[in-house]
């Protein structure tokens, strides 16, 4: 295939490599990609963790046919229209109970973005307006904003723009200690205690100026590190305890992955707004959100102003755009109607006995699960950082699967319409990739 690459640049890709080793996928139908020469790709990762119906879907493809066709846009200040405000209904009665307004946006990083700035303004309202900062946790990812990037605790992500990064935040210690935890299935047992360190930031800064706390309830991105039992609902005691909000970033957790609608449901804990994003639309076209309480809402746009004014100065032009909205409410139909969420649950054991018979391939160091997600670490090739995941990445796209490598972390999130013996399938494939890579002459 003939393609022109002298001008993209693509995104979280090492871009002189891959002009000269191109990876091209050419069409998707259900868990599978085609590649240029016509291979076909197992989808690992549901895309890039969004797209768990898979490929395809004709109800998708049907809903946003007929949606180009009826409007393709629509101003979303001062105006509206009945998909979107049908899609807002249908993602707030999947919600946990009380989070009943949603604020539509484009992506993850601008949910978080935008989630922050209600708690601010929130606090504002109600006359605490000294409560401004935030507190993010280590390697945590939020997206790509200055305001995920601050909150944010990836430190490759961060270290470039180190003097813009927002003054007023801090973080908690990453809730992840392999020395306890390592090869966990599901919830460690141990680790709860890790949340105290909210109590020793409280008393550093004062709950005074503490706007909210974000956390992933699984922290995504950096290798699926899973809350231990007891952990989230210690993060939640100690900020209704000081009046601070807690937000959960569920844009991979939400919309099934963890085998419940939401991971607020999954693990029991109510946070006081939820972004989401990914797989609301199944991937097929970008939408993000912010869940927020009735309270917030209800503060918040009580501010004193004339009634013709914005309570919130806030949006974006393609907040609820409708294509989007019509998409989103496809995909919640479909996972509804198919029953995949439940089907995710019930696959979850499938893949954690698939993943933890890795455990003693050599060179395997960590394995973590929980729903349909699982992540193995891999001892990094002696000072070369994430060479060898990357050679994972690579040997599995040469062959049959598609995974996603960060750090020296294979992250899998399957499909929730995947087959058992395609999640056995995932494992043996990685293992065939691992023993590869490991035979590589510098990297044993
Ligand atoms: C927890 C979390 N928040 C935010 C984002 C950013 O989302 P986006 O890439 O849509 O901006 C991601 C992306 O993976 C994420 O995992």
């Amino acid at each position: 295939m003939n393609i022109n690459m002298d001008h993209y640049w693509l995104p979280f890709t090492p871009n002189r490599y891959f002009r000269s080793h191109p990876k091209i996928v050419v069409s998707a139908k259900g868990a599978y990609y085609q590649t240029a020469d016509g291979r076909s790709l197992f989808d690992s990762l549901s895309g890039l963790w969004c797209s768990p119906i898979g490929h395809g879907h004709p109800k998708i493809v049907e809903a946003f046919q007929r949606q180009a066709a009826t409007m393709d846009f629509a101003p979303p200040f001062q105006v509206c229209n009945p998909v979107t405000f049908a899609l807002s209904e249908q993602v707030t009665a999947m919600a946990p109970p009380g989070l009943s307004q949603v604020f539509f946006v484009n992506s993850g990083s601008e949910a978080v973005d935008t989630a922050l700035k209600i708690a601010i303004a929130y606090h504002r309202v109600r006359g605490q307006g000294t409560r401004t900062r935030m507190i993010g946790r280590e390697r945590a990812y939020h997206g790509v904003g200055f305001g995920g990037i601050s909150v944010g605790g990836m430190v490759a992500n961060r270290k470039a723009y180190s003097s813009l990064m927002l003054p007023g935040v801090d973080h908690l210690r990453h809730p992840w200690d392999p020395g306890a935890m390592a090869f966990s299935k599901g919830q460690p047992v141990w680790g709860s205690h890790l949340a105290d360190d909210l109590e020793r930031l409280v008393a550093l800064h004062d709950a005074s100026n503490i706007a909210a706390v974000i956390v992933e309830p699984v922290q995504g991105s950096t290798g699926v590190l899973v809350p231990p039992q007891g952990y989230l609902q210690k993060l939640r005691d100690t900020c209704t305890r000081h009046g601070i909000l807690l937000i959960f970033d569920e844009v991979i957790t939400g919309f099934g992955r963890t085998g419940a609608n939401f991971g607020a449901q999954r693990f029991g804990v109510q946070p006081d707004m939820i972004t989401f994003a990914k797989a609301v639309t199944n991937g097929t076209i970008p939408l993000g959100g912010v869940l927020v309480s009735q309270a917030i809402y209800d503060t918040t746009t009580s501010i004193e102003a004339p009634p013709h004014a914005p309570e919130l100065l806030h949006g974006y032009t393609y907040s609820g755009h409708p294509m989007a909205a019509a998409v989103g409410l496809a995909t919640l139909g479909i996972l509804r109607e198919e029953g995949l969420i439940e089907r995710a649950a019930a696959l979850a054991p499938v893949l954690e006995s698939a993943v933890h018979a890795l455990r003693d391939e050599p060179g395997v160091v960590d394995i973590r699960n929980i729903g349909l997600a699982a992540a193995v670490d891999l001892e990094p090739v002696p000072g070369k950082p994430g060479l060898r995941a990357f050679r994972v990445f690579e040997y599995g796209f040469a062959h049959s699967h598609l995974y996603r490598a960060s750090g020296d972390t294979i992250s899998i999130a399957p499909p929730f319409i995947s087959s058992e013996g395609e999640i056995a399938g995932i494992a043996e494939g990685l293992r065939e990739a691992i023993r590869a890579v490991r035979a590589m002459p510098d990297a044993a």
